[in-house]
């Protein structure tokens, strides 16, 4: 008779744990009704006014932690040309980098706004926006706090890249498209999960400088270096580094471009970044 009443308690005790295990992933928010709506925001970060742009997913629901994805814009860009999208087939980006139609109503996007159009960081003033913004949409939202994620083309790819380096702890994975080290790399020691693509005609952030980031988590995350791929003609090449730390992959694409977030292979209309970006993100779970 003494078996039952232990079996109980263990199992009890097996369901706190995984109780535990799910509710420290879930953000303040769950459970609450919300605040903040699919529209534009300011707050004051540091005795700066700042804005971004949220964008919900339809049918909200409150009890559903959510992927956090922040939207990092281009250097002379903004947080609405980001919204808007600008011309893929002159170098523009597609809105909100193409991910929401990828992502099927998983995610809730953060595009915020950089002060004179660009993310200099100046005294980790940026990062510290980041860590205001993230903040007050978890105490309103629902956000699964394993899956927060960053992506931007060019400078955005540089802020997204100080985000690994400074955050690693909070950001599951990052994807750097034709980034340079722009907005430091506070840190810079730990493995974060690393996407990246760039052009071997990259005429504004040579290719040296993509790969010299990307660099830095092919060995944080502990993987294998490979001998420096090539683009094949006007298709990228993808490269999936090996033996990385668990959680922690790293996958890089050549192509053959110049600056631009939205190239395309030959032969395709269609930009690559949007689903690689969410291929890589979307196998966290
Ligand atoms: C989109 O999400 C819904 C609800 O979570 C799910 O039922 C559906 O299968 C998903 N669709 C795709 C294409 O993944
Ligand atoms: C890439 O740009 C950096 C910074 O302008 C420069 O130092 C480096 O020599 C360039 N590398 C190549 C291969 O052009």
């Amino acid at each position: 008779m003494q078996r039952r009443p232990n079996s109980v308690v263990a199992a009890a005790l097996l369901i706190l744990t995984w109780l535990g295990a799910v509710m420290a992933a879930s953000s303040a928010g769950c459970g609450k009704t919300p605040s903040i709506k699919s529209q534009q925001y300011t707050m004051q970060v540091n005795g700066k006014q700042r804005q971004y742009i949220m964008k919900l997913p339809d049918n909200y629901d409150q009890n559903r932690p959510y992927r956090l994805v922040f939207l990092w814009h281009q250097r002379g860009g903004s947080a609405t040309k980001i919204v808007q999208g600008e011309d893929p087939n002159r170098g523009g980006v597609v809105p909100y980098y193409g991910l929401p139609p990828l992502a099927n109503n998983s995610a809730i996007f953060v595009v915020p706004n950089g002060l004179d159009s660009g993310w200099a960081n100046n005294g980790g003033e940026d990062t510290a926006f980041f860590d205001q913004m993230a903040k007050t949409i978890e105490a309103d939202l629902c956000v699964d706090t394993n899956l927060r994620f960053a992506t931007g083309f060019s400078y955005g790819g540089g802020m997204s890249f100080n985000l690994a380096c400074s955050r690693p702890k909070m950001m599951r994975a990052v994807a750097v498209l034709s980034g340079a080290q722009l907005s430091g790399c506070d840190g810079g020691n730990e493995p974060v999960a690393y996407y990246a693509q760039h052009g071997t005609s990259d005429s504004v952030l040579n290719v040296s400088m993509g790969r010299q980031l990307r660099d830095r988590f092919v060995k944080n995350n502990g993987c294998t270096p490979v001998s420096e791929p090539s683009p094949n003609g006007g298709q990228s090449v993808k490269t999936e580094y090996k033996n990385c730390k668990a959680g922690y992959p790293v996958t890089w694409v050549i192509h053959n471009g110049d600056h631009n977030p939205s190239q395309v292979d030959q032969g395709s209309s269609t930009p690559f970044a949007p689903k690689n970006t969410w291929d890589f993100f979307s196998q966290f779970t």
